[in-house]
C-alpha cells in the first residue's frame, strides 16, 4: 500500500482511539517546562487594559485582514491592549492564571513576542510580553524591519505596520500532558490567539493581519529560540489603517 503523505501519516496517528494514541507508543511524556520565561532585560511597564470600544458582534462584522499601513505609530496604551486581547491573565485555576484565550488542559504553551516598529514612547526592538505583570522585557534592540522583509518572504505587511506579534509555543508544556497528539492543540490554539488580535485591533480602528509563510528557522534564530523547545507558529502584523 502507498505511504500517506506526512500530514495524513500524522493526523491518523494522532486520533485518539480506546486503544490510546499510535503516536505515543514507545515516547514516554517529557517533563514540563516552565509556565513562563523570564527575561534579563531592562523591563517597560504597560498602561493597564481598558474595556471600551466596539461590541464583540460591531468587532466581529468589522474583522478584515488588513495589508495596507500607513507609516503611523500606535501608542503604547494600544500595544498594551493588544497583547493583554492575545495573552492576559483573566483568572485562577489551582497555581497558575487563566488567560484571554483558551488553551488545552489550561498549559498555555504559547509565549508572545512584539516585534515593535513604530510605538510612541517604545524603542524599536523585540520584546517578550510577560503577561504575569502585564510588561515587556527588551529581547533585541533595533529596528528588526530589513530581517523581517526577508524572514516574511518580503511581504511588505510585515514591515509597513507599528509592530509585528510573534507567536512562539513552548512545545513540551502540551506534551508533557498530551503527547504528540499536543502538537494538534498547539496550531488550535495559535487560531484563538490570533483571532483575539483581530478583533481587538478592530476595535482599536486599527488594521491588522495574521501570517503563516515565513522562514522558521530564521525568524527563531532572530528571537534567540532554538526552534525545538520553542518554535514561532505564527504571526500577526498590526498597524495604523492606510
Ligand atoms: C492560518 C492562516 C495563515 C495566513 N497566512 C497569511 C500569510 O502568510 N500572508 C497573508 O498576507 N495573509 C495570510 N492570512 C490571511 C488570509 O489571507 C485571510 O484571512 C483570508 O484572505 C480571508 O480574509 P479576511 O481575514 O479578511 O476575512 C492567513 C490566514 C490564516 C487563517
Amino acid at each position: 500500500m502507498a505511504k500517506k503523505p506526512l500530514g495524513r501519516q500524522y493526523h491518523d496517528a494522532t486520533k485518539i482511539t480506546p486503544w490510546g494514541v499510535a503516536a505515543d507508543q514507545g515516547w514516554p511524556r517529557p517533563p514540563r517546562p516552565p509556565w513562563f520565561k523570564t527575561y534579563p532585560g531592562p523591563k517597560v511597564m504597560l498602561p493597564p487594559p481598558q474595556y471600551q470600544g466596539l461590541t464583540v458582534e460591531q468587532a466581529l462584522r468589522q474583522r478584515r485582514s488588513w495589508r495596507d499601513f500607513a507609516p503611523r505609530a500606535i501608542s503604547l496604551a494600544a500595544l498594551g491592549q493588544l497583547l493583554f486581547a492575545a495573552q492576559g491573565i483573566t483568572g485562577r485555576y489551582r497555581d497558575r492564571p487563566l488567560r484571554t484565550a483558551p488553551s488545552a488542559g489550561a498549559l498555555y504553551p504559547y509565549e508572545l513576542y512584539a516585534l515593535v516598529y513604530r510605538v510612541r514612547d517604545l524603542a524599536a526592538g523585540a520584546y517578550y510580553y510577560d503577561p504575569r505583570d502585564h510588561s515587556l522585557a527588551l529581547v533585541r534592540a533595533g529596528d528588526l524591519r530589513a530581517a523581517m522583509a526577508h524572514i516574511g518572504l518580503g511581504q511588505e505587511h510585515l514591515v509597513s505596520g507599528a509592530v509585528v506579534f510573534a507567536l512562539s509555543a513552548v512545545v513540551d508544556r502540551v506534551r508533557s500532558k498530551y503527547g504528540e497528539r499536543g502538537w494538534r492543540y498547539i496550531y488550535m490554539e495559535a487560531g484563538h490567539i490570533s483571532q483575539n488580535l483581530y478583533l481587538q485591533a478592530t476595535s482599536l480602528g486599527l488594521g491588522s493581519v495574521a501570517v503563516g509563510a515565513f522562514y522558521d528557522d530564521q525568524m527563531n534564530a532572530l528571537l534567540g529560540l532554538d526552534g525545538e523547545h520553542e518554535t514561532v507558529m505564527y504571526l500577526h502584523a498590526v498597524g495604523v489603517l492606510g
